[in-house]
């Protein structure tokens, strides 16, 4: 596996495993470069969304960078004030602008917005139809959302992107995840730094011979979770770039996944309505 390996979305998209996100980069210089730098390092996945207010800049780099759009796998978001069914329409023409893309290769509805995300999971299978999209689907859906989605849409969505990490490890949503053929994406999954201190992680990652960053990447790929670690410093875009060439052990997934501690870093979506 590499940069550009993929896991294979439920309507045969590939998506590779391990992209840049970009929340709270900033719009502008700081975004491109980023973007820019990852590109060179040989990144193939970049999630941005309408809310970060950079998907400008991700396009710039794109476009610089020379890498055929083909190869570059972007995600982009519906924000929450933009539900309902016309207003997503509008929302995907207007990210399409500001990307300056033809098409999206994954877009995702941000939140379950109470009332409205119904109406919008339409307009998104009608985008997708429309070839806007190459893929669609959900973030910060629990069980209880996505069941309620799964019982009345025409498309079963393709991704389900949520916090994960081994303080975070939602057993039960991974599992029905994968029952029902809805790949899951690991955002926040260094815990958006909080954790990178932690002695038992130093350990174990000690142990390898890797940064705790890696370990906590490798993680994610290990239970076939496509993951988006975030930074704007070259040496640690790098650094998160180098976890396809070791294995966790059995023994070590176990200690890890025991580190659960339902850690929410952001939005908890348990009791979204
Ligand atoms: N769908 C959603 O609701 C949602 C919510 C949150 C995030 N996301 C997506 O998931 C992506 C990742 O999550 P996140 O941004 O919340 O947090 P994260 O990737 O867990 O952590 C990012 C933080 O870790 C630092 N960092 C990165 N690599 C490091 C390394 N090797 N060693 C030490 N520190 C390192 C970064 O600093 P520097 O940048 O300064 O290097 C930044 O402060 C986001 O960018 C976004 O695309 C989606």
């Amino acid at each position: 596996m590499d940069l550009a390996s993929c896991f294979t979305l439920n309507n045969g998209v590939g998506i590779p495993t391990l992209g840049l996100g970009v929340f709270q980069a900033e719009p502008g210089e700081e975004t491109h470069d980023a973007v820019l730098h990852a590109l060179e390092t040989g990144y193939r996945h970049i999630d941005t969304a309408r809310v970060y207010r950079n998907e400008h800049a991700v396009g710039d780099a794109l476009r610089e960078s020379g890498v055929p759009r083909s190869e570059v796998f972007v995600t982009t978001k519906l924000w929450n004030g933009d539900h309902g069914f016309e207003k997503a329409l509008t929302a995907c023409d207007a990210s399409l602008n500001r990307l300056g893309l033809d098409f999206i290769d994954l877009y995702l509805v941000h939140w379950p917005v109470e009332g409205l995300r119904s109406e919008s999971w339409s307009a998104l299978e009608q985008l997708y139809d429309e070839g806007k999209c190459r893929a669609i689907g959900v973030s910060n859906y629990t069980v209880r959302h996505l069941e309620e989605l799964l019982a009345g849409c025409s498309i079963v969505p393709a991704v389900n992107q949520v916090e994960f990490s081994p303080y975070t490890f939602q057993a039960e949503l991974l599992d029905y995840c994968r029952g029902h053929s809805i790949q899951l994406e690991a955002y926040s999954p260094l815990t958006k730094g909080l954790k990178l201190d932690d002695p038992y992680l130093n350990k174990i990652s000690a142990s390898y011979s890797r940064t705790p960053a890696q370990l906590l990447l490798r993680w994610c790929l290990e239970h076939q979770v496509v993951t988006i670690p975030k930074s704007v410093t070259p040496v640690r875009i790098e650094e998160n770039a180098r976890v396809f060439d070791f294995e966790i052990v059995a023994e070590d997934m176990h200690r890890l996944n025991s580190l659960d501690e339902n850690l929410r870093t952001g939005w908890d979506p348990t009791d979204a309505s």
